[in-house]
């Protein structure tokens, strides 16, 4: 299948079959939600897997009794950092420097740039600023399990408080901010199976300036 052929076959699955997906599937998904881009290369977010099935159930209770939390094979919470810290920059400058093996100047100014106003910051809008690089992850990750054929329910149909409770995230400095249940379409019980996609037309979102 072609690029947009796997989008157009992707949908947010309403009923999963409980189907396990494959480690190996689960990983390569992973791997993309960790090659999404983000803002510095801060990827200040963590994703907690979840395969237990009381778990799975805790959680779809504070998530509207949504089906697709418990049905799922993997469910994956996306948690962003609850705010910038000193360390958590520190962190991701200090890996590159290692990763590239040489210091760069150009990347220690912009590295003093950053500890000079994140920390410094709003806890809130740090914690909203890091929610929104979850969420190019969290594309990435429904792209990428849709090439593997694997279905994907993208959720914010949660109560975050209560899902941090569960997880225990607030006590590691993370904030749940989005979910997606990951496994295989129910085609007998998902209303959705058949349905055709609706997108607004390309030119109503699209503005072309030469
Ligand atoms: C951030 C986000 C949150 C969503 N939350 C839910 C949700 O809680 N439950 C649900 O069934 N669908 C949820 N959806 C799915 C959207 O309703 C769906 O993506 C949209 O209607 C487009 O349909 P499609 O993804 O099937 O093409 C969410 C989608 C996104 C991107």
């Amino acid at each position: 299948m072609e690029l947009i052929e796997k989008l157009q076959w992707r949908y947010a699955t309403k009923a999963m079959n409980g189907q396990k997906v494959d480690q190996d599937k689960i990983d390569t998904i992973l791997k993309a939600i960790s090659l999404a881009p983000t803002s510095s290369g801060l990827q200040p977010f963590e994703v907690i897997v979840i395969t237990n099935t009381e778990l799975k159930k805790e959680i779809q209770k504070v998530s509207w009794n949504q089906p697709v939390v418990a049905d799922c094979s993997h469910l994956f919470i996306f948690a962003a950092w609850d705010t910038y810290t000193e360390a958590r920059i520190n962190r991701v400058f200090d890996l590159t420097n290692e990763i590239r093996g040489s210091k760069d100047e150009r990347l220690e100014n912009y590295r003093q740039k950053l500890l000079s106003v994140y920390p410094q910051r709003d806890e809130e809008e740090n914690f909203q600023h890091a929610a929104r690089q979850a969420y190019i992850a969290l594309s990435q990750g429904l792209s990428a399990a849709a090439f593997l054929g694997i279905d994907t329910t993208p959720m914010e149909g949660f109560e975050p408080e209560k899902v941090d409770q569960i997880l225990n995230l607030r006590e590691k400095g993370l904030r749940s901010c989005v979910m997606m249940a990951v496994g295989y379409r129910d085609i007998e019980n998902d209303r959705l199976v058949d349905q055709k996609k609706v997108r607004k037309p390309i030119d109503e979102m699209v503005t072309f300036i030469n």
